[in-house]
């Protein structure tokens, strides 16, 4: 492999300073997607059901319908992980009966095999229970340590003992450990639960959420720990081998100023804000923490990125389609973000852009919840370079180059899934889809049901982008950032959350910066714990002298349970300026009931926008 060139590994941080000029936008680039081999898929869950015949080189086969997830790269540029779930192995003493349950893999990506003729290679199959105490599923979120050793897989670290490529990898050289993240003040119990884990470019780190469910509604942190390995624990379960979250730290300030502030009669929008909703990971050199932020424009829900040291926030996503899933590449100066833009799927909520974020207090839900219909998501890749959208510039979507025929590379009823990962040389990207399937489609759903064109009918494929034009890039690694997130807030195990602030019940005015201002009326619930509507009124507002709003909205919550809310949305704006629309809900207004656990698209009366003559309306219901 010709390494053409050399980054010195500074090049990330000098370039993102405030001086950072903004770039023209690239250019479309050539760009080849394939599909990766994955294990044969069984005929049916029944023991023996994979026979000899369906996989020869007795190691395993999968179930049709599970996910099978892709990770990032290992250090060789060859290999990714992923996880898989291996169903009809023979019972045991049978030794391909260690094909079973959900297993991570890794998979040659340049076309090659291993010895035994495979293109993959199952690293957890037949790891000795003594090897693997109190270990959880290994399914979720795959993540390859630089060392080529290591995985995070699910909430434990894989430890290979070798490369895991290499023969020397074995079942017995493997061990697996669980996380613990202690949140008791006396270190008992068996610890808090983390979601959406991701390692820190320099691999002592580690990102994650959790919920908190002790308010009125569900609300979400996320958190910046240190990876302590504890190989004889003197407290909290399991007392087994396990890593430790050490010198955690919560990625939110009740004292730092909100994003929407209240200051005597005017409201006050800060877009310096740090609004950590929900961790997404780190740039590639590990400078930033990126996450899904409040928004800058109402109902647009966009990534953003902090500064782990400085608390210096940069918006990364700005297309009103929803963003959610990124990674960047080493060297920083690239986005790869599962987007919804391209389906126009959310675009009936908020295509009509430069509105201020205030009937969010209410709507945020709402807004992040329409991106899917149940399991279905609407994500497609994106590429998009360091400065992110701007102006007419948003990106190049990845899979593009098909004719959009069933099993194609851009066959919308394929959907993108969490997370798409740069290889360390940056030439290429991995990332899995899902088929659509029932409820999605089918039965009682006006959408008929697509026949999967993957083999054995599978509903997950893993696909890998070559970007056929770039020359391998390598770096140095990243040096460990300090354990202190000056800006967040130390971790005391046991501690209570804190409540999010929002401005008090009241009428407020917000000044255009450019011209005219908006009326908001915003009234709590009656435990005051919560904002339950908000109600604004625009008068010629401008922040730029280019898009001016008029007209009124209002946004109401009605709660069922912590996770399940109807919103309720009566609006009528209009944008003149540089890109005429409207925005506007039947006279009986527009009401979407939304469990966050399930996402099914659930809504009476319509919410439509138009933007330059053309016209988005919302999903039909369940679809
Ligand atoms: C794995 O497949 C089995 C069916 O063989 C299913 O019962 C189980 O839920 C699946 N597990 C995961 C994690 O997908
Ligand atoms: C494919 O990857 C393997 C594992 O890194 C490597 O040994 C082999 O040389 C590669 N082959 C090609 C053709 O790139
Ligand atoms: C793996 O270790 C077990 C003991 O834990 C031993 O019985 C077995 O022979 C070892 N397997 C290999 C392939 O070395
Ligand atoms: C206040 O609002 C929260 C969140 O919407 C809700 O769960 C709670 O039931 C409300 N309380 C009252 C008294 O209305
Ligand atoms: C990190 O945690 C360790 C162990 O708890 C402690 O000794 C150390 O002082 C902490 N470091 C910081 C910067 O708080
Ligand atoms: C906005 O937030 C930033 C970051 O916390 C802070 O430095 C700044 O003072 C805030 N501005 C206002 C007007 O509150
Ligand atoms: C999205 O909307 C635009 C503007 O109306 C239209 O040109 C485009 O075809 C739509 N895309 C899809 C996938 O419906
Ligand atoms: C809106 O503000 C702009 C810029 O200040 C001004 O030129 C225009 O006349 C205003 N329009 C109305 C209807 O007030
Ligand atoms: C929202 O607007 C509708 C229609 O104008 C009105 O009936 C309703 O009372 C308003 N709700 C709030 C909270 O202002
Ligand atoms: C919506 O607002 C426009 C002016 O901005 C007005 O002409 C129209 O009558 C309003 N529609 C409704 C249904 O209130
Ligand atoms: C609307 O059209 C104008 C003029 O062609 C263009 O500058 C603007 O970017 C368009 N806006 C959108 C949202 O497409
Ligand atoms: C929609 O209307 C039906 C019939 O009135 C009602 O049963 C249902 O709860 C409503 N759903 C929402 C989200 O308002």
């Amino acid at each position: 492999m010709g390494i053409s060139y050399f980054i010195a590994a500074l090049i990330g941080t000098t370039l993102c300073t405030s001086a950072e000029k903004i770039p023209q936008s690239p250019s479309p680039e050539p760009i080849k997607v394939v599909e990766l081999p994955l294990p044969p898929v069984a005929p049916s869950d029944s023991p023996g059901a994979c026979t000899p015949k369906i996989n020869p080189h007795l190691t395993g086969c999968i179930d049709r319908t599970s996910e099978q997830r892709s990770g990032n790269f290992l250090p060789d540029n060859n290999h990714i992980v992923a996880t898989v779930n291996f169903t009809g192995a023979p019972a045991h003493p049978d030794p391909a009966s260690i094909f079973s349950g959900p297993q991570l893999i890794i998979i040659r990506t340049n076309g090659t095999t291993f010895p035994n003729g495979d293109p993959w290679k199952c690293i957890t199959c037949g790891v000795p229970a003594s090897n693997k105490k109190c270990s959880t599923t290994q399914a979720d979120y795959p993540q390859a340590f630089k060392d080529g050793k290591r995985v995070l897989v699910g909430n434990n670290i894989v430890d290979g003992g070798a490369y895991l490529a290499s023969s020397a990898c074995t079942p017995n050289s493997t061990h697996i450990y669980p996380i613990r993240w202690n949140t008791k003040a006396d270190g008992t119990g068996s610890g808090g639960d983390i979601r959406e884990l991701r390692i820190h470019p320099d691999n002592v780190h580690l990102g994650f959420n959790a919920f908190e469910y002790g308010g009125p509604s569900v609300d979400q942190f996320g958190y910046f720990a240190r990876l302590s390995f504890n190989p004889n624990p003197a407290s909290g379960e399991p007392r087994t081998p396990r890593y430790d979250l050490v010198n955690v730290t919560r990625l939110y300030n009740p004292k730092l100023p909100p994003p929407i502030g209240a200051d005597g009669e005017n409201l006050v929008l800060n877009f310096s804000a740090i609004t950590v909703g929900e961790l997404r990971g780190f740039t590639g050199r590990g400078d930033e923490a990126i996450y899904v932020g409040s928004s800058w424009e109402s109902d647009n829900i966009d990534l953003f990125a902090v500064g782990l040291a400085t608390g210096a926030v940069r918006r990364i996503t700005e297309h009103p389609g929803y963003a959610d899933p990124i990674d960047v590449s080493q060297d920083n100066q690239w986005n790869v973000v599962l987007d919804t833009r391209g389906t126009n799927r959310t675009m009936f909520m908020d295509a009509m852009r430069h509105i201020p974020p205030l009937t969010d207090l209410v709507t945020v839900t709402a807004a992040s919840s329409i991106r899917n219909n149940g399991k279905r998501r609407f994500f497609q890749p994106w590429l998009l370079d360091r400065a992110g959208d701007r102006g007419t510039y948003f990106g190049q979507q990845i899979n593009a180059d098909g004719d959009g025929s069933p099993g194609s590379v851009n066959d919308p009823m394929w959907n993108a899934m969490a997370d798409p990962r740069w290889s360390w040389d940056q030439t290429k990207i991995a990332y899995y889809q899902a088929l659509t399937v029932p409820p999605a489609c089918g039965g009682v759903n006006p959408l008929p049901c697509p026949t999967s064109t993957a083999p054995g009918g599978r509903t997950y494929r893993i696909m890998l982008a070559h970007l056929t034009s770039r020359e391998p890039v390598e770096l140095q690694p990243v040096e460990p950032v300090s354990d202190v997130v000056p800006w967040g807030t130390s971790y005391v195990p046991g501690s209570p959350a804190p409540a999010r602030y929002f401005p008090p019940g009241g009428q407020y005015t917000l000044k255009g910066s450019h011209s005219g201002r908006v009326i908001v009326n915003i009234r709590e619930n009656s435990s005051k714990t919560a904002v339950q509507s908000v109600a604004v009124k625009y008068f010629n507002y401008s922040n730029d002298g280019v898009n001016y709003i008029d007209g009124n909205e209002n946004a109401t919550l009605t709660s069922i349970s912590k996770t399940d809310s109807v919103t309720n949305i009566f609006a009528n704006l209009t944008s003149s300026g540089e890109s005429p629309g409207r925005k506007y809900t039947s006279p009986d207004g527009f009401h979407l009931r939304m469990d966050i656990m399930t996402n099914m698209f659930e809504a009476n009366g319509t919410l439509t926008t138009t933007v330059n003559g053309s016209t988005y309306e919302q999903p039909r219901n369940f679809t």
